[in-house]
């Protein structure tokens, strides 16, 4: 009986901090190294593999030729535009380059992360690079955005999952984002909710309403307007997230977030 392929994953990163690709490496179901080792094949992601350079490349264009049609293309990070691309080149192409020849045999585009899924923070005023999202660019492919900056591990590896155990993509918002994860607001599943619906605020980071556990909505919190599981998944393997640390959410999963006034204005 000969051994059962697994399905090829193609990871580019673009304009990038690697935030994407740490956070994936603390999903704890599936793990990272499950997926790797048992689910997919991980063909190319510059962080995790063990070549680098022109072996690097061949090993990508080699999973592109053998798996032309049917593999997933997993980008992070934006993609400049400006200077034809010049701003951002892996081996001597630019990112935008790469990704054109990159999507046409993929059978969907998983953006991770609020760069690839919007621009993200390179792309935040003045965009000095043109920065633009994967959608701006690939227009013929299924593409499924998972915002964050980063994304939740598990909402990620949850998605590769699956796409692996049910052959399809998960069902969609009219952003492209899987409902399950993005269906509702953080304030929607927000512990600290009764607070808000009770009109207790916390003031200033350090006051008694703080110290009490009230709604951080008057310190700048974006969880009405934001759209993600954190407040439900948690992060570090359920521990905790940022408004249960005593943060606003920053509404990173949002478009803009960056140029939105997310930090510190109401
Ligand atoms: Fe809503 Fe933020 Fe207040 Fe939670 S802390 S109830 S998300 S405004
Ligand atoms: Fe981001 Fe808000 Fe969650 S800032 S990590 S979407 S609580």
């Amino acid at each position: 009986i000969g051994a059962v392929r697994r399905p090829s994953v193609i990871w580019l990163p673009f304009q990038e901090c690697t935030g994407c690709t740490e956070s994936i490496t603390r999903s704890h179901s599936p793990t990272i190294e499950g997926l790797i080792f048992e689910a997919i094949s991980l063909d190319y992601q510059e962080t995790l593999m063990a070549a680098a350079g022109h072996r690097a490349e061949a090993a990508r264009d080699a999973a592109i030729r053998d798996n032309f049609g049917k593999y997933l293309l997993v980008v992070d990070g934006s993609v400049p535009l400006g200077a034809e691309g010049a701003y951002s080149c892996i081996g001597g192409r630019s990112n935008v380059d790469i990704l054109r020849e990159a999507a046409k045999g993929a059978a969907a585009i998983i953006c991770v992360g609020t760069c690839s899924s919007y621009g993200g923070i390179p792309h935040a005023n003045p965009n000095p690079t043109g920065a633009v999202a994967v959608s701006d660019v690939i227009k013929d492919k299924p593409i499924v955005n998972i915002p964050g900056c980063p994304p939740i591990p598990v909402v990620m590896t949850g998605v590769l999952a699956h796409y692996i155990a049910f052959g399809s993509l998960p069902e969609l918002d009219a952003k492209n984002r899987p409902k399950a994860f993005f269906g509702e607001t953080i304030h929607d599943r927000c512990y600290r909710r009764p607070f808000y619906d009770q009109g207790k605020f916390a003031k200033t980071f350090d006051d008694e309403g703080a110290r009490k556990g009230w709604c951080l909505f008057e310190l700048g919190c974006k969880g009405p307007v934001t759209h993600n599981a954190c407040a439900t998944v948690k992060w570090n393997g359920g521990t905790s997230w940022p408004v249960e640390s005593g943060h606003g959410c920053l509404g990173c999963s949002e478009p803009d977030f960056w140029d939105a006034g997310s930090f510190y204005k109401a």
